[in-house]
């Protein structure tokens, strides 16, 4: 472990087995060869039932309208992308059911169209583009596009000078964020539930070819969670853009949008409790991926998260692997909601039961998850 995690510990991380500990990195992931290195994230898609309601949400969180249609909602950030995110009417249905990624070349989007044996198709919403839709292991949407156009990036508010006990730079001044919509520039990452982690890890890296950044493992060494950040050789890329984390059944964790900095984090915690909206988890700081986080429920249920000074890695910085827990988590701030906790519920367990059935996960496996889940994230917990 090199020295980034020497410190990689945290009330309760004691609670980990010396058998935990030792096999973290025993079983290291294999690298599939990609068929092409993704570039960035374009855009996440999901379904909603209620548009007018999903925007008043969306508008509060910070995002700007991109285009609205009666059947579909494009919104984007202060960046260059012409829309990050995709509401689509549906009578039914709510939540998410795919994410796109941008490919560095015309010529690299022919490629996965042929090795994929899947159509080149334009995109519907601003800024147009082509695409080839894939599908995970689990069946969500995963579209490779180039062609989008770019738009002007929004003006942001200047970053305030920071005093320390040393070196005292802002004075005769305060800092004053005005309460309203976190300014939301991007789309940082996601976070999917997997029927088999290992079959889609291998997937994600042959189709997108990402890089596992951080893997937590089972108490055995068997990986079951990966951040996984983009290719982009020397340039550095997010901690973590794609997050796979093995459950009994695959589903939406969460998304993440870049703001500011942190007080524009606190700034639309402000906002959002102000107008009413759901507040999950928050304000605190990751420890894999570093982030000032603040997680929000939109009208349907589905976590998003505002955050700010996330880490950033090259290319060469190799696969770190730890034990697996909930209390790796967060390094400060608010305990985790008890929403999060684990929690019996008959759901769950017919989820569980049809895994097994249907071989996307051993009983062995589905048992040490569990475990690894309850150990206490907290010791006050
Ligand atoms: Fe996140």
């Amino acid at each position: 472990m090199s020295d980034l995690y020497s410190d990689f510990n945290y009330p309760g991380s004691e609670l980990h087995s010396q058998r935990a500990r030792e096999k973290a990195g025993r079983t290291s992931l294999s690298k599939a060869e990609p068929i092409v290195k993704a570039s960035d994230i374009a855009y996440i898609l999901f379904n909603k039932t209620d548009l007018r309601l999903q925007k008043a949400f969306l508008v509060d969180f910070g995002f700007q309208i991109a285009q609205e249609t009666p059947d579909a909602l494009y919104m984007r950030g202060t960046g260059a992308l012409p829309y990050f995110y995709v509401a689509h009417k549906n009578a039914k249905l709510n939540g998410f059911f795919g994410a796109g990624y941008s490919v560095n070349s015309e010529a690299e989007l022919h490629r996965v169209s042929e090795i994929c044996a899947q159509p080149i198709s334009a995109i519907d919403g601003p800024g147009g583009g082509q695409r080839v839709r894939l599908h995970d292991p689990d069946g969500f949407i995963v579209d490779l596009v180039w062609g989008r156009e770019l738009v002007d990036e929004l003006p942001q508010r200047q970053l305030p000078a920071v005093n320390t006990p040393s070196e005292k730079v802002r004075v005769n001044t305060g800092i004053r964020t005005k309460t309203a919509p976190s300014p939301v520039h991007r789309l940082g990452h996601y976070v999917l539930s997997v029927s088999n982690f290992e079959e889609s890890i291998q997937w994600y890296m042959r189709h997108l070819g990402i890089i596992p950044t951080d893997v937590q493992c089972l108490e055995d060494g068997t990986p079951a969670l990966a951040f996984n950040r983009l290719d982009k050789g020397a340039t550095p890329a997010d901690h973590h853009t794609v997050v796979l984390v093995q459950n009994a059944a695959a589903g939406y964790m969460h998304s993440a949008y870049e703001t500011l900095d942190i007080d524009s984090v606190g700034q639309g915690q402000q906002y959002l409790k102000l107008n009413g909206w759901n507040h999950f988890w928050g304000i605190g700081r990751h420890i894999l991926g570093s982030q000032v986080f603040d997680y929000w429920l939109d009208p349907s249920g589905d976590e998003l998260e505002h955050y700010a000074d996330g880490d950033v890695f090259d290319a060469e910085f190799e696969t770190r692997y730890h034990p697996l827990d909930m209390g790796s988590l967060w390094a400060w701030g608010d305990d985790v909601p008890p929403a999060m906790r684990p929690r019996f519920s008959l759901k769950r367990m017919i989820a569980a039961v049809r895994a097994i059935k249907t071989g996307r996960i051993e009983r062995k496996t589905l048992g040490m998850l569990k475990k690894a889940m309850e150990l206490p994230a907290r010791p006050w917990f």
